[in-house]
């Protein structure tokens, strides 16, 4: 029997190479925010942020295959393309993040963003969430909790419990903010005890992989006074709610109002292309290069850097921090009115929204959401779960989706809902 695709990439690439849906969808094309399986089937596309501005938008492609056929070379020669994004970039920062490193995977930024903390404070503990992932680097595989590492967490880090909405730390969704700087003032106590020290701390504005819990305005103002307080760096990930999915906003740290002193960025930022960032002052910068002699063969060449550039022209000529506000108010209020028993809340900030679900004896209906995502692929809508129990759906398309996409999705969820057993 001819071997199936799923079968060669398990013998090429290895077993456990993860994937989404019982049975995986093998995509072939992508336009906006639809894709086309190799059977020819079409789906809507409600949950992926590496296409920020669509599959395959157009003035994307172009400066990509410009820029390839003109020059790419690693990154030890010069090249406007490199300044030109970077100076763009940080005019959209404040709090004088005006530097930044170019780099290709998350992972990397947040691990330069570590090193960078451990080299303005000569200390190497690092506080995060206890439900998190920040990527897969020796030393960030340290704060992504999908996991234990190998060898057991290091002495020199503490994770905290991350918030939530249905059970708030503290038990009191308006005093979680206390709650969770309580925590955070714990680890740095007992960093400091076992003599590591406290380099800093490193959190999603939206706490996207917790489970984008609603939170209060001023939520991180408690914690972000004891770890400045305590001389860490506040490393602000930002590889899920930045480049504007959170709608009113171009960041997340700006919406929940607060200033990293270094912020990480990946995914949206080249619609596809692998190319990431850290951004941070020149003082932490300064104190970067001193420790660490840091080159990256392709982290910001002349194609990345025009693949991220393009990014930034969509973003602003399609008006979408605008659309993300506009469609994601819409499609919130549109979830509020579907009716389903299992249904607790309805929850998002821009374009990363979803619902949680209980089960009749209060406990997370994780394999029901399971079976809802299942469900919703077979009628053509990709979407996914997300939070502790991994019992919230979790939607986050493409910044250029439009409220009649909405509306078949949401119709397609109404249908899902009706026919999943309880
Ligand atoms: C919040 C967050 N940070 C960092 C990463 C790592 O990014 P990459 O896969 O590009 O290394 C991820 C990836 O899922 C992520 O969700």
């Amino acid at each position: 029997m001819k071997e199936t695709i799923l079968e060669r990439r398990t013998r090429l690439l290895g077993p456990n190479v993860p994937t989404f849906y019982e049975t995986p969808v093998h995509l072939v094309k992508g336009e906006g925010v639809w894709l086309w399986d190799a059977d020819g089937r079409k789906y809507l596309d409600c949950y992926n942020n590496v296409a920020h501005v669509g599959h395959c938008h157009p003035h994307v492609v172009k400066a990509v295959s410009e820029q390839a056929a003109t020059l790419n070379t690693h990154t030890r020669y010069l090249h406007d393309g490199i300044l030109d994004y970077v100076e763009r970039l940080t005019g959209k920062f404040s709090h004088d993040l005006s530097q930044a490193v170019m780099v290709c995977t998350g992972s990397e930024a947040n691990d330069i963003a570590m090193r960078m903390a451990q080299a303005v404070t000569g200390k190497t503990g690092f506080i995060a969430t206890d439900n998190t992932y920040h990527g897969n680097t020796a030393l960030v595989s340290q704060i992504s909790t999908r996991k234990p590492p190998i060898g057991g967490y290091s002495d020199a880090i503490r994770l905290v419990p991350s918030p939530d909405t249905l059970n708030p730390l503290g038990g009191d969704l308006a005093t979680q903010g206390a709650a969770f700087r309580r925590e955070i003032q714990q680890a740095i106590d007992d960093l400091n005890e076992r003599g590591v020290g406290f380099a800093g701390m490193v959190l999603c504005p939206s706490f996207c992989n917790e489970g984008f819990p609603s939170l209060h305005d001023g939520f991180l103002d408690e914690a972000v006074k004891v770890i400045r307080a305590a001389g860490g760096l506040i490393i602000c990930d930002e590889v899920q709610p930045g480049f504007g999915r959170v709608g009113s906003h171009w960041w997340g740290h700006e919406r929940v109002g607060f200033a990293p002193d270094i912020v990480t960025l990946g995914k949206p930022m080249g619609n596809g292309h692998p190319v990431a960032a850290v951004v941070t002052r020149p003082d932490v910068m300064a104190a970067f290069r001193e420790a660490f002699s840091y080159f990256n063969t392709f982290g910001g060449n002349p194609v990345s850097a025009a693949a991220a550039s393009a990014v930034l022209d969509v973003i602003e000529g399609e008006n979408l921090v605008q659309n993300a506000r506009d469609v994601s108010d819409y499609a919130i209020a549109q979830m509020d009115l579907i009716d389903h028993p299992y249904k607790v809340n309805v929850r998002g900030t821009g374009l990363f929204f979803g619902m949680e679900y209980m089960d009749h004896d209060g406990n997370p209906a994780s394999v029901f959401v399971v079976r809802v995502v299942e469900e919703m692929r077979k009628r053509g809508v990709l979407m996914n779960a997300i939070g502790r129990h991994r019992n919230t759906l979790k939607i986050r398309p493409p910044l250029v989706i439009k409220k009649p996409e909405i509306d078949f999705a949401l119709e397609a969820l109404s249908a899902a809902l009706k026919v999943v057993p309880l």
